[in-house]
């Protein structure tokens, strides 16, 4: 049962939308000065923000599209209307769904998260007059503002100031914490701010939101008060699991800090009763969702599987973008392993050099000393994204250092920088 479209967050407005867009605003970047590095001229160009929106409309279609016709392919109904727990009788629980019931052993609950609205004073009036925008919003704007401020420097809020910003848009972010993004790195979230920063974007760290005024953004810093005055605010301090629209209550499923309380084969309290993705709130991921799925049916199955959290990646799509996998040294720590690090600028790979004039990109590479093992990856590099998923295996399978030097890589290629961290790494 989908009350929307298929797909969801990820597909609607989130993951996918937000790549159409930063994807235009990385096309965009090369034809400014920073295009000029390459030989590439192209004086007085602009984004059309009307067709980049148009664009994602259609990469939506065709993705909703292809989930659309994946479930015809497999036998599934789709009923398009909110579904409701009616209760259970013994094995069977009913569902209801357009004055339909819907009877079933097992139950899977996948009702994802939305954007958390926080009690500040003038955000609530500023959402409904449409001077606050939470994801959904700024993925629909086909016109660029000329002033945004954003708050919250997570991964919501710099991916889509990293196009706002880019595009012509003058970005402020505002973010509670001392750094931005969260918990990657702070060394790499230090580069990607000054990365940022030279483009033009604002950040004011340190800084708490303490009320939306009809043109403006006033935050606390340092024990005082300032003002930022923009057209469009983007709220992005993070997200909620939904949990009340299914009626959870009437099997008695219990929650856990706002979110279903779930073991490691996504089984809640209730039997037969799973939940996966964002609404049991243990990695709000869209990839991490897939996995949780999987694992759910082949519960039902009765397929042995449990799901992992150790080696899932998670990326910002930032230009330049920032992959991790695996454990910080912090984490390592925490957790009593002993590590050695190695830590290379990206310069070390050729193709990056080749592709990145005046690049700052790096890679962080954490190896548990007395295994010799990998257990964690950081990487900011264009790419990055797409061979994260080497280090999730190198993690995932336990690999030893011995057995990553032996692994051959294109060339030239991004990822090489594994393999130049394998052999500089002293272990
Ligand atoms: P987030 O938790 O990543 O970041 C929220 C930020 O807002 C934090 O840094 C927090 O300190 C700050 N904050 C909170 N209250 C504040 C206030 N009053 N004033 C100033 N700053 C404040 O949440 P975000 O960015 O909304 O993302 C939500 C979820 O969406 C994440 O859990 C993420 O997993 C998922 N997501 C993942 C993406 C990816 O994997 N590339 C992309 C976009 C979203």
């Amino acid at each position: 049962m989908e009350e929307r479209a298929l797909g969801g967050t990820c597909l609607n407005e989130g993951c996918i939308p937000s790549k159409v867009l930063l994807n235009s605003s990385k096309i965009f970047h090369y034809t400014t000065d920073y295009g000029k590095l390459y030989g590439v001229v192209c004086d007085g160009s602009h984004v059309e923000q009307k067709t980049v929106i148009e664009r994602k409309r259609r990469v939506i279609d065709t993705l909703v599209g292809g989930v659309g016709m994946a479930m015809k392919a497999n036998h599934v109904e789709v009923v398009n209307a909110i579904g409701t727990i009616a209760g259970r009788n013994g094995d069977t629980i009913a569902v209801e769904a357009e004055g339909k019931t819907y009877e079933t052993k097992y139950l899977i609950v996948a009702t994802g998260s939305k954007a958390s609205v926080p009690p500040i004073p003038g955000v609530k009036e500023g959402i409904a007059s449409g001077f606050v925008m939470t994801n959904f919003e700024a993925l629909e704007l086909t016109e660029l503002p000329k002033r945004m401020v954003v708050i919250g420097g997570g991964v919501i809020g710099l991916e889509l100031a990293a196009y706002y910003g880019v595009v012509g848009c003058k970005v402020d972010v505002v973010e509670m914490l001392p750094k931005i993004a969260g918990p990657i790195d702070a060394e790499i979230s230090t580069l990607l701010q000054k990365g940022y920063e030279k483009e033009g974007m604002t950040f004011h760290l340190g800084a708490k939101v303490v009320r939306v005024e009809g043109d403006g953004v006033v935050f606390e810093k340092d024990g005082k008060e300032q003002k930022l005055t923009c057209d469009k605010v983007l709220l992005a301090i993070g997200r909620k699991s939904v949990i009340d629209t299914c009626g959870i209550e009437r099997l008695g499923i219990v929650t856990e800090r706002g979110a279903i309380r779930v073991d490691d084969q996504m089984r809640t309290n209730a039997l037969n009763v799973f939940a996966v993705g964002d609404c049991n709130g243990r990695s709000m991921l869209a990839h991490s969702a897939y996995r949780m799925g999987e694992v759910a049916v082949n519960t039902i199955l009765g397929r042995k599987d449990r799901m992992r959290y150790k080696a899932i990646p998670s990326v910002l799509y930032t230009n330049p973008e920032v992959a991790c996998v695996g454990m910080s040294e912090e984490q390592a720590k925490e957790a009593g392993i002993e590590t050695v690090s190695v830590k290379l600028p990206m310069a070390y790979a050729g193709r990056y050099v080749a592709e990145n004039e005046g690049g700052n990109g790096i890679a962080k590479f954490i190896f548990d000393k007395k295994y010799r093992t990998l257990i964690g990856a950081h990487v900011m590099s264009n790419y990055s994204s797409e061979f994260i998923v080497a280090c999730g295996i190198m993690i995932e399978q336990e690999m030893t250092v011995d057995a990553i030097r032996e692994i051959v890589y294109p060339h030239p290629s991004v990822s090489e920088i594994i393999r130049e961290a394998a052999f500089a790494v002293k272990l």
